[in-house]
């Protein structure tokens, strides 16, 4: 029986679903944690190996040395191409949803494998081997899927940049992973702008000496500047190469990709995941989460930038033989109908979207949604960040017209696939909760201040999982003692999300947002350090400190209390200024909503910021800022208030 604050399952999805009701959940559940040995060998035969693993889980947190299927060999391109296209070789892999409205290209799993062999066979032509970086800058065009099943294909390690990155952060990340070769386009398309990703990537390598390559897409008519010997036309390149090539064979331990992420401290961290864990978790979770059949039309509206359009546009789907979308603009684009137009033009069956993007497109009302068939629709996901239980409702009732199921899914770049979630068609709802634990995952609730376990039902915490699942991080490059220190040093012998959590008395899962300094900005994570230090580079700032607040569309909002090196009054001119150095340190998702200019910051008599404090003061909770009694001049929290309040 469905208590009655929850929504039920939809008898639509019900029927589709591999499993058969809450009964069947708890038994597999219970099944992953008392056998995963077994549980995973299983999950693990639906990919194809050249040998397969004996093992499936070793190590633990204690040691930090967790592995999956070491001695398995395979191949994860083969995997995701190779062994579909007897059956599925006209299938289509790719559906492009380009920038321009109404335009769409499809790509058979055939034609995805011959673009992916030609550009394997050039890269190889380029000096790339096995274990070698590839950089990655493009917009969301086929070539970005190819690149990287090329890469995984040679047994090299793809570094995908979000085209939204400036020179200096792709710099920063091309400098950690060592690249030779970088793949960018002259230009991409976003919304109808153009970003000159070609002039960023110029800028980014014009003092590192050991960027060898850099093909070029275009995927524009624009004329970029060709360095000789350097840079190489991909289009003109691709041709001299075959349509076949043979595929290395790598351990399951090997790495497939670093993604950069950021913490609370430092520079971003080089996450890095390896191949047979990781894609066995990636499709196991794309089938059941998303209740996955043959004859789905699969959009997920991530950009492969981040993690999630790793896992769920790419890897997932196609290991799964998935027709999967690959849209390249903005859901504002033309207007806020752009997501369910695609859906009705794709028949669209399953869509897989941010919070953030459904704020803003509730905020054009229903009709704007009404306008556009939405009846292929069956599955609604969403991922990111919290959802407000309003927004759920809205997704629910008008989105999915009260038909589809919906799965908050819980996870996050470290974890490679989602951890918490609903199964569609077997679990009950509720709005803003992502329910529970996916096969396998032991989530726990800790004290914050002691990392004793909370247990039982109605209790909060700091969310921890116990063990290992095959789709973890295995490490950040180059930097073990760094992975050990951020995520199991707090809570020996638990990994330690950084996530605030509720488990109410249901034993539902609620996240509550970060409760280390990452800010989840749009769905976009940011370290407030790198922020701040991206601030300091202005040559006007003597002192900032950043925190988030809460913000109707981006969930969270950034507030940068700056302080001048010569006290001047805030002008528009000053204030964008201080928000363009942003933009170019990190990006312009980056840049802060609001640069508050003070003369002094809440600090304690030994000179540390008080966070609490101007957490407060940004979120307008003017009272109850606590005991100021141990700041070291009490004056400047009211003044600081006083300049909030008349902040726009
Ligand atoms: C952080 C991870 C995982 C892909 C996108 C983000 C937050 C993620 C949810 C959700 C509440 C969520 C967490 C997490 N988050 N999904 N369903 N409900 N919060 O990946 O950039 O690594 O960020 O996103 O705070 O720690 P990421």
């Amino acid at each position: 029986m469905t208590p009655e604050n929850m929504y039920p399952v939809k008898s639509a999805v019900k029927t589709k679903s591999y499993l058969k009701g809450m009964e069947a959940y708890q038994e597999m559940y219970e099944r992953s944690i008392k056998d995963p040995e077994g549980f995973w060998l299983e999950a693990a035969k639906n990919l194809d190996w050249f040998k397969f693993p004996e093992k499936a889980g070793q190590g633990d947190f204690k040691r930090v040395n967790h592995s999956w299927f070491m001695g398995g060999k395979l191949n994860v391109t083969y995997n995701c191409l190779d062994r579909h296209l007897a059956k599925r070789g006209n299938k289509s892999a790719l559906i492009w949803a380009k920038d321009e409205p109404g335009q769409y290209q499809n790509i058979t799993y055939q034609e995805v494998y011959e673009n992916v062999c030609r550009l394997t066979n050039l890269l190889e032509a380029q000096g790339v081997k096995k274990g070698d970086r590839v950089c990655i800058y493009l917009p969301m065009i086929p070539e970005l899927v190819y690149s990287v099943l090329a890469c995984a294909r040679l047994g090299a390690v793809h570094s995908v940049v979000f085209g939204g990155f400036s020179a200096d952060s792709l710099k920063g990340r091309i400098i950690d992973a060592e690249c030779k070769i970088v793949i960018t386009a002259n230009e991409g398309l976003r919304g109808g702008k153009k970003v000159p990703l070609k002039n960023i990537t110029d800028d980014a390598i014009k003092d590192i000496d050991f960027v060898k390559t850099v093909l070029v897409v275009n995927r524009t008519s624009a004329q970029v500047n060709m360095v000789e010997g350097r840079d190489y036309n991909y289009e003109e390149e691709i041709k001299k190469y075959r349509p076949v090539a043979p595929c290395a064979t790598v351990d399951a331990e090997d790495p497939l990709f670093i993604l950069y992420t950021s913490g609370s401290t430092g520079k971003p961290k080089g996450v890095m995941h390896t191949s047979g864990g990781y894609l066995t978790y990636a499709a196991f979770t794309h089938r059941y989460i998303f209740d996955y059949h043959e004859d789905d039309v699969y959009f997920c509206t991530a950009d492969v930038g981040w993690v999630t359009g790793h896992s769920y546009v790419v890897y997932g789907p196609l290991a799964n033989g998935a027709t999967s979308v690959l849209f390249e603009s903005i859901p504002s684009y033309p207007d806020a109908g752009r997501y369910w137009q695609v859906i009705q033009d794709l028949k669209a069956t399953i869509f897989y979207t941010a919070p953030t993007a459904l704020r803003s497109l509730a905020q054009s009302g229903d009709e704007i949604v009404k306008k556009y068939d939405r009846s292929s629709l069956r599955i609604l996901g969403t991922v990111g960040e919290p959802i407000n239980p309003e927004i759920w409702k809205w997704y629910h009732d008008v989105v999915g017209e009260s038909r589809c199921d919906i799965v908050d899914t819980w996870w996050q770049t470290e974890t490679g696939g989602i951890l918490i979630t609903p199964i569609p068609g077997v679990t009950p709802t509720k709005p803003g909760s992502a329910t529970l634990p996916f096969f396998g995952v032991q989530p726990l609730i800790v004290k914050p201040e002691n990392g004793e376990e909370v247990k039982g039902n109605g209790v909060e915490g700091a969310l921890c999982i116990k063990s290992s699942w095959p789709g973890q991080a295995r490490t950040i490059y180059k930097d073990h003692a760094r992975f050990v220190e951020t995520y199991f040093t707090q809570y020996p012998g638990l990994y330690f999300t950084g996530d605030g959590c509720r488990r109410d008395e249901d034993g539902y899962y609620w996240i509550t947002g970060r409760i280390d300094d990452v800010l989840n900005v749009s769905g976009h994570r940011l370290g407030t350090a790198e922020v701040e230090s991206a601030l300091m580079e202005h040559p006007e700032i003597a002192e900032a400190a950043v925190v988030g607040y809460p913000h109707d569309i981006k969930g969270v909002g950034i507030h940068a209390y700056v302080i001048l090196y010569e006290h001047k009054e805030s002008t528009k001119e000053l204030v964008e200024s201080i928000k363009d150095v942003v933009r170019e340190k990190i990006g312009r998702f980056a840049a802060p909503d609001i640069i508050h200019i003070t003369k002094g910051l809440p600090k304690t008599r030994s000179g540390k910021v008080m966070r609490r404090i101007l957490r407060k003061i940004a979120s307008h909770e003017y009272g109850g800022l606590g005991d100021t009694s141990t700041l070291s001049e009490p004056g400047v929290v009211d003044n600081l208030v006083e300049e909030h309040k008349k902040l726009k």
